[in-house]
């Protein structure tokens, strides 16, 4: 993507001078060369059977919040609806500070507040996630590394006594609407998350839970990282209205459509979430280039209970942001309600 007096539109060379910089930065080597170096994201692999491609043509961009109630119950009633069984979303954008912690946790307490329960927001971030500190109670310190020592012993187990057992590597949100697994501090641990063993902490978790939002963390490198991305039902893009949030955001659909998910790109949803108050002067420039390469862009606004970073309370939240967070997480999941 480069930016031009016409707005913003995709590179006419994707192996340009920009794709170079961005590759070196973020990975010391060509990013897409990582991808493709990988057999599990071989172009010719079949994608993922969970993956089911959205037959209709790509929404128009859908701005939220949304003024009428209509709209608000269309949303709940995609919200509270059987979702054809359990739905990864996996929040994405290599770039930090894009958002992805607060969407993950937001989406998740939007779908739980809705739903009641069987939701989930996993924090994989490879290196110090802050979600499980952002969300959540801190009943207890146990994170991923203390469920994958465990991991064997629940997954043998089934209903009540299952739910039970994974419970306790949970930590709930303050009203009950979600639950929360947090990543680990230690650096070294991500080793340990290779395509297998994070196959079956998504399965384990689908078990027992109907929604499952994983912040997936700013590594395109690790194995972990695509495993989520491949695994999901649903990819979200989040970016801020920023030319390097969205630039990144842009190459990421670049690599992921040169491995062959180009219909996984093409079925994503862009979240554009603001962090000032003011109107950007590229949300709309942004909003359009996105709705040409993703199923839908949904706009969520700033608000300042957001940003202090602290803790997140869904319930201390303005109802214009829980609105656009209502209608934003009902088109995430939009495919799947019957
Ligand atoms: N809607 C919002 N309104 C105001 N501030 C926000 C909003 N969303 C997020 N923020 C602020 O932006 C900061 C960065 O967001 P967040 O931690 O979610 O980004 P991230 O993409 O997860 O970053 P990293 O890649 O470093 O983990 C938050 O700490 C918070 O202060
Ligand atoms: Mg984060």
């Amino acid at each position: 993507m480069e930016r031009t007096g016409a707005g913003w539109s995709r590179a006419a060379e994707p192996t340009g001078r920009w794709r170079s910089l961005l590759d070196r930065a973020l990975n010391g080597r060509s990013g897409e060369q990582a991808l493709l170096d990988d057999d599990r994201l071989d172009p010719r692999a079949p994608l993922p059977e969970r993956f089911e491609p959205d037959p209709r043509p790509p929404a128009r961009w859908q701005s939220a919040p949304v003024a009428a109630a209509d709209g608000d119950d269309w949303a709940a009633g995609v919200l509270r609806a059987n979702l054809g069984g359990p739905r990864v979303l996996a929040f994405a954008n290599p770039k930090g500070g894009v958002h992805k912690t607060t969407a993950t946790v937001l989406a998740a307490a939007t779908a739980g507040s809705v739903r009641g329960r069987g939701v989930l927001a996993w924090d994989d971030n490879e290196l110090r996630g802050t979600l499980g500190l952002r969300a959540g109670s801190a009943r207890h310190a146990r994170t991923i590394r203390h469920l994958l020592h465990d991991l064997m012993e629940i997954e043998a187990t089934d209903g009540y006594e299952l739910r039970d057992r994974l419970d306790d590597y949970l930590r709930h949100a303050a009203d009950g609407s979600y639950d929360v697994l947090a990543g680990e501090e230690d650096s070294r641990f991500a080793q340990k998350l290779d395509p297998h063993i994070v196959r079956r902490v998504l399965e384990l978790l689908c078990r027992t839970h109907d929604v499952v939002c994983v912040d997936t963390g700013n590594n395109v490198e690790s194995p972990n990282w695509r495993t989520v991305i491949q695994s999901a039902d649903q990819l979200v893009v989040t970016t801020v209205p920023r030319e390097d949030a969205a630039f990144t955001a842009d190459w990421m659909l670049d690599l992921l459509e040169e491995a062959g998910l180009g219909r996984m790109v093409k079925n994503a949803v862009t979240l554009l979430s603001c962090p000032t108050p003011g109107k950007s002067a590229l949300l709309d420039d942004l909003a359009a280039h996105f709705a040409n390469r993703t199923r839908a862009v949904v706009v969520v606004p700033y608000d300042p209970q957001l940003e202090s970073g602290s803790n997140i309370e869904y319930g201390m939240l303005s109802p214009a942001t829980k609105r656009a967070w209502l209608r934003a997480t009902a088109v995430m999941l939009e495919p799947f309600a019957r």
